[in-house]
């Protein structure tokens, strides 16, 4: 386990060095690994941060909102990106290139916003389990394999790469992060996209963004859950009144885990998962089926992409 106060230690001398008298560039998405990226380098070089923000329309229910009033005071800049996120998924179905898309598209988005700036460098908040399952074939982390091999920054700067999850969540407690930050679910920076299988449609988003809000809404206060979601299947047949219809089969995921490295599938109550079922059917209309998904990791993964 991670000696908080020496690696925060470290980590500032680090940024320090890397960043020098430049400008940097960090992508906070108000999740632990970036927020206490984000509090490091506020540490580090304060002035010289720009913090931004993309709302790549692939977000939760309220996210955008949230983060925007949970960081009010480090001046970060929300960018709507979500037109252009969306236009670059389209007809795309494979998750490998989704994902490169996404990672192409966040850089591109960081590019621009630096260029205003002034900025050269771009902070990431890249974790041990990111590196590995990229460099390990096992699929491209939007942050690492994801990103496209030209880039306008002159220095990636990834002060938490060697950390997993509970280290960097035991880091935010030292650096005095809200118990919001600190505790919160993780949620994957491709988004939403990962949670839609085959091609990310804007109808999709919105039907896995409700269906992710019930989910949320039934689980995490009850169960404090490592991670709970749902996911878009595809389309299935089921009945509505009278008609026979062909409607979404949305998979719920509840799993806890350490780590992110491996995950086993909660043993929610039947009634739970009743509530569930029956409070998307009734309200997202679109949605024709239900299922649990019972699959630990591995030989799944947590996400669905
Ligand atoms: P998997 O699906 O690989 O996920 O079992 C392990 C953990 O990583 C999150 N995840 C991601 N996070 N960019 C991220 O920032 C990604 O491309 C990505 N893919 C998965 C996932 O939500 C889980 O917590």
């Amino acid at each position: 386990m991670v000696n908080a106060p020496r690696f925060i230690e470290s980590a500032i001398r680090e940024i320090r060095e890397e960043v020098g008298n430049e400008r940097v560039v960090i992508a906070l998405s108000g999740g632990v690994d970036s927020s206490v990226c984000a509090e490091l380098a506020r540490r580090a070089v304060g002035g010289q941060l720009v913090a931004i923000y993309v709302d790549t329309g692939l977000m939760r229910k309220g996210e955008t909102e949230r983060i925007a009033h949970l960081f009010g005071d480090i001046q970060l800049q929300v960018i709507q990106a979500g037109e252009e996120f969306l236009a670059a998924l389209r007809g795309i179905s494979d998750p490998e290139q989704k994902r490169k898309v996404i990672g192409e598209r966040f850089i591109r988005v960081f590019e621009r916003e630096a260029r205003k700036t002034g900025a050269t460098c771009l902070l990431q908040g890249t974790i041990y389990p990111d590196r590995i399952e990229s460099e390990g074939g096992i699929k491209s982390h939007h942050n690492v394999g994801g990103m496209p091999a030209k880039m306008a920054f002159s220095k990636v700067i990834e002060p938490i790469r060697d950390l997993y999850k509970d280290e960097v969540r035991v880091v935010a407690g030292e650096l005095s992060l809200p118990p919001e930050i600190q505790h919160r679910m993780p949620f994957p920076g491709p988004g939403l996209a990962v949670r839609v299988i085959g091609e990310v449609t804007p109808e999709k988003v919105i039907v896995a963004r409700e269906a992710n809000w019930i989910v949320e809404d039934e689980i995490v206060e009850k169960y404090r859950p490592w991670q709970c979601f749902a996911a878009l299947l595809g389309l299935g047949t089921g009945v509505k009144g009278d008609n026979r219809v062909h409607g979404w089969v949305v998979a719920v995921r509840a799993v806890n885990s350490r780590d992110g490295m491996t995950a086993d599938p909660i043993r929610l109550p039947y009634e739970v998962l009743d509530t569930i079922a029956s409070r998307i059917t009734a309200e997202i209309p679109s949605v024709a089926r239900v299922v649990y998904d019972i699959t630990p990791k591995p030989p799944a993964t947590i996400e669905y992409e």
